[in-house]
C-alpha cells in the first residue's frame, strides 16, 4: 500500500474543471517533484492532499485511510502531512520560537518545556537557532523559510508538501532553502514538491511529473525525464525553463 494513493482525483472551481482527473501513488519515502506551467493546478492537487482544498470526484487515501472520511480530524491530517508555501506564513506577531511552538502546544497539547526543546533542535537542524527570539520580519526570506519548515516539522509530520518554497527568495538565499529539503529527502522524508527547481529534481527526485491543464501529462525518474522527455509539452516546457 502506498502512503498517498491519489484515484481519478476531479476539482472545479465554479465551472472550472481544474483537476481533471489525477491518478498518482506516492510511496513512504519518496521525493515526488510535480512541475509545469503556471495554471496547471500543481498548488490545488498539492493543496487537496491535506484539505486545504476540497474536491469534487475521485479519492485521496493517506495511509490507506480516505481524507475526506467523516471520521478524519482535519487538524490530526494537517499535523501529519506538513505544508511550506511560497510566501512562508508565518505568523507576524509571534515570536520565531512560538511560531514553531504554536501547533505543537494546541494541537499535540504537548508541554512547553518540551515543545520548546524540540523547537530549538528544530530551528539548529534547519541552520538558525540563533534567531529563535526574533520576530520574522527581521529575519531574510531564507531564514523565514527556513522557519516555515520548522513549524511543520515540529508535528512530526510523516509528509512534507512544498509549494514553490523557494521561488519568493533572493537567489542567495535559494540554496540555503533547498540544502534543507535536500537533508529531508535524504534522511528519508517523503516529500511532494512543486518546484522549477531541476538540480534539486536531479539530485533528490525518484520521480518528476509534469502537470498541464489539469491532468498529469508525463512522469519519469529525473534522468529520463530530462535527458528524453516524451511529451511535445514537456520538452516545450523544459525548453522553456532550463
Ligand atoms: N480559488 C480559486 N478560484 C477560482 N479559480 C482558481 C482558484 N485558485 C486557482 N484557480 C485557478 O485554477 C487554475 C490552477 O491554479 P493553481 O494555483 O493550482 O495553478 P499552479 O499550477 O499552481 O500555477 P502557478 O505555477 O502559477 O502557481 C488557475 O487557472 C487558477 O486561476
Ligand atoms: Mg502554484
Amino acid at each position: 500500500m502506498a502512503m498517498i494513493e491519489v484515484n481519478n482525483l476531479q476539482k472545479w472551481y465554479g465551472d472550472f474543471h481544474v483537476l481533471q482527473g489525477i491518478t498518482e501513488n506516492v510511496d513512504k519515502g519518496e521525493v515526488l517533484v510535480i512541475c509545469g506551467p503556471s495554471g496547471s493546478g500543481k498548488s490545488t492537487f498539492i493543496r487537496c492532499i491535506n484539505r486545504l482544498e476540497d474536491y469534487q470526484k475521485g479519492t485521496i487515501n493517506f495511509d490507506g485511510k480516505d481524507i475526506q472520511d467523516k471520521s478524519v480530524d482535519i487538524n490530526e491530517l494537517r499535523a501529519e502531512i506538513g505544508i511550506v508555501f511560497q510566501q512562508f506564513n508565518l505568523y507576524p506577531h509571534l515570536t520565531v520560537l512560538k511560531n514553531v511552538t504554536l501547533a505543537p502546544l494546541k494541537v499535540r497539547n504537548m508541554p512547553k518545556d518540551e515543545a520548546e526543546t524540540v523547537a530549538l533542535a528544530l530551528l539548529e537542524r534547519v541552520g538558525i537557532h540563533d534567531q529563535a527570539h526574533k520576530y520574522p520580519a527581521e529575519l531574510s526570506g531564507g531564514q523565514q523559510q527556513r522557519v516555515a519548515i520548522a513549524r511543520a516539522l515540529a508535528m512530526k509530520p510523516k509528509v512534507m508538501l512544498f509549494d514553490e518554497p523557494t521561488s519568493a527568495l533572493d537567489p542567495e538565499m535559494i540554496n540555503e532553502v533547498l540544502n534543507v529539503m535536500k537533508d529531508l529527502a535524504r534522511e528519508g522524508m517523503t516529500m511532494l514538491c512543486v518546484t522549477h527547481e531541476m538540480g534539486f529534481a536531479r539530485e533528490v527526485a525518484d520521480r518528476v511529473i509534469f502537470m498541464d491543464g489539469g491532468v498529469v501529462v508525463e512522469q519519469a525518474p529525473p534522468d529520463e525525464f530530462f535527458k528524453n522527455p516524451k511529451h511535445e509539452r514537456t520538452k516545450a516546457f523544459l525548453k522553456e525553463i532550463l
